[in-house]
């Protein structure tokens, strides 16, 4: 398969992720279907990139007929099979959470065409955790998105010891066609690049501000004005919700078994509180 031959992309999942990657391929001309269970998701998915697609209008960043063409090349699904017909690019993007991405999988490998491209948003979960529930697992792989998905540049396209090369070709090139820039991990590892060097960052963060060296707000202001990040290190956890940050640092202490990822009482403390970021309205700061 060739990125010519990828003409209809199905995105499974409307969370947080899976809504802005299927506006995004959908901008690039794509038509895309996306999947979830929840019809109520699905909504809350397009109105979301309504929103954000009005917002690049009113700053005269996209054409009004652009706009509302790649709104209109985003249909929306609740039954997985009808998603997925005539798909040469699966995007899954459901919870982070093995069962349920081990299921999908399987219900995929019964549903989409044989020779479909099937790519896992999985930030903790290489492919090869998937492999044996996808007959075809050469054409399986991770294709690996940043938050926000209609903002962030970099995608990791991470070879599985079992894809076949013209399929992380493809989808390299294929992150090309879609506005983005790709990166090719050529061995699965935790964490792939850009979320290895994060997290780890992220901890010696928290333990700093845990141990009584600096508050959270002088650490941001510290690594925004000393290393030029756009937020700060308790803001972007903020942003990237400190759930789904716990889990990452989780998942890389049990898969790797480095102490360097457990995850700290800072962290734990909010989350056991439910407060879990910006989308909770409190997290490290509150939004309120
Ligand atoms: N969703 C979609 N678009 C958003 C957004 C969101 N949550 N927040 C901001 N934007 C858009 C704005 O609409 C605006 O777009 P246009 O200019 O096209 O209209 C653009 O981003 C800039 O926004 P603002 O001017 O409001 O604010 P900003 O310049 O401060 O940028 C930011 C906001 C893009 C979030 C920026 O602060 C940033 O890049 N932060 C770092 C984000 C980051 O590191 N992400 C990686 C997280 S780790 C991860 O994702 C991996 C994982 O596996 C969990």
């Amino acid at each position: 398969m060739t990125v010519d031959d990828i003409r209809k992309v199905c995105v499974v999942g409307a969370g947080t992720m899976g809504a802005q990657i299927a506006q995004q391929v959908a901008l690039f001309g794509y038509p895309v279907a996306l999947f979830s269970r929840s019809g109520e998701r699905l909504d809350a998915a397009v109105t979301s990139n309504a929103r954000l697609l009005a917002k690049r209008v009113e700053k005269g960043k996209l054409e009004q007929a652009d706009c509302d063409a790649a709104l209109a090349r985003v249909t929306t699904h609740t039954d997985l099979e009808a998603a997925v017909q005539d798909a040469d690019l699966i995007i899954e993007s459901v919870a982070e959470d093995r069962e349920t991405k081990r299921h999908i999988c399987q219900q995929l490998d019964a549903a989409a065409a044989p020779e479909a491209i099937i790519a896992s948003n999985s930030s903790t979960m290489a492919s090869s955790l998937f492999a044996d529930c996808i007959a075809h697992d050469e054409r399986l792989l991770n294709v690996h998105f940043f938050n926000p998905a209609l903002v962030m540049q970099l995608v990791e396209v991470v070879r599985g010891p079992h894809t076949a090369d013209d399929v992380v070709d493809t989808c390299v090139e294929f992150v090309r066609r879609i506005g983005k820039t790709p990166v090719l991990v050529e061995k699965e590892t935790y964490g792939f690049i850009a979320n290895r060097i994060l997290f780890i960052a992220m901890q010696e963060a928290f333990r700093l501000v845990e141990d009584g060296y600096v508050s959270m707000e002088d650490a941001d202001l510290a690594v925004k004005n000393g290393l030029n990040w756009p937020m700060g290190p308790f803001e972007l956890a903020d942003l990237v919700g400190l759930d789904v940050t716990e889990d990452i640092l989780s998942q890389g202490h049990v898969q790797t078994g480095e102490d360097r990822w457990k995850p700290t009482g800072i962290l734990t403390g909010h989350t056991g509180r439910g407060e879990l970021g910006r989308k909770t309205g409190k997290g490290f700061y509150s939004y309120k």
